[in-house]
């Protein structure tokens, strides 16, 4: 699968010289920007919004943003996050009281759009919605927090959503989120992963580069 996206998250990024961390991390290879929102209600803590989006945008970073949002209300962010430059713009469900029109909003406003499911979060959300979702996330951790270990029931989830992305025809990215390093992310694509989110295995090293490379080495094994 020459497909495989590796999306840092900025959660552990140096929040100082963000601008500056996030060309170094594109630069060493990486794809995708993993943009994490939380806001002390849905998660139990509290990072960055719209502004700072937009700010990496006028610092000239041009790769793709995925905005992750761990909201509550989800709806209200979603033009300000368009505007800002956003490309991909997820949600959880249960912080939705409308999820088709949450999603609809998303499309509207020309970004691709996804669903987050967690750890515990039941499959069936995605019943109805499988014509409407770009990607899909599942959550490897519960969210709110970088650096916690990876959940391994996680991976027979994986298998059972790339069961359902196969037989919808669609071309729905499966992501995967929270806990994926070097010495795991193989088994997580054998499950059916195609976009691997990592915060703290990238950024706590001192040379990004070596940890992509590693990653994607160990993705083409
Ligand atoms: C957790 C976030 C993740 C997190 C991943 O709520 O959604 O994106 O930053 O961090 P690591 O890779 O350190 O588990
Ligand atoms: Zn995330």
């Amino acid at each position: 699968n020459s497909e495989f996206l590796i999306a840092p998250s900025i959660l552990s990024a140096d929040f100082a010289r963000l601008g500056e961390d996030v060309a170094r991390v594109l630069d060493a290879g990486a794809d995708v920007v993993h943009f994490d929102v939380m806001d002390n209600h849905y998660v139990p803590n509290l990072t960055f919004g719209p502004m700072i989006c937009e700010a990496l945008r006028n610092y000239g970073i041009t790769a793709p943003i995925d905005v992750h949002l761990m909201i509550k209300p989800v709806d209200s962010l979603i033009p300000e996050f368009a505007k800002a430059g956003a490309d991909i713009i997820t949600f959880h469900p249960e912080a939705s009281e409308h999820i088709d029109r949450s999603l609809g909003l998303i499309k509207e406003h020309g970004c691709e759009a996804g669903l987050v499911l967690n750890p515990a979060t039941p499959l069936h959300y995605l019943d109805y919605v499988m014509d409407k979702v770009d990607q899909i996330l599942l959550m490897s951790v519960n969210p709110g927090f970088g650096g916690q270990s990876f959940i391994p029931q996680t991976l027979d989830k994986l298998r059972q959503v790339r069961e359902r992305i196969d037989a919808s025809g669609r071309k729905i990215r499966l992501e995967v989120d929270g806990g994926i390093k070097v010495d795991n992310i193989a088994e997580v694509a054998a499950a059916g992963a195609d976009m691997f989110v990592a915060g703290s295995a990238i950024f706590n090293q001192p040379d990004y580069r070596t940890v992509i490379d590693a990653m994607r080495s160990e993705l083409a094994k």
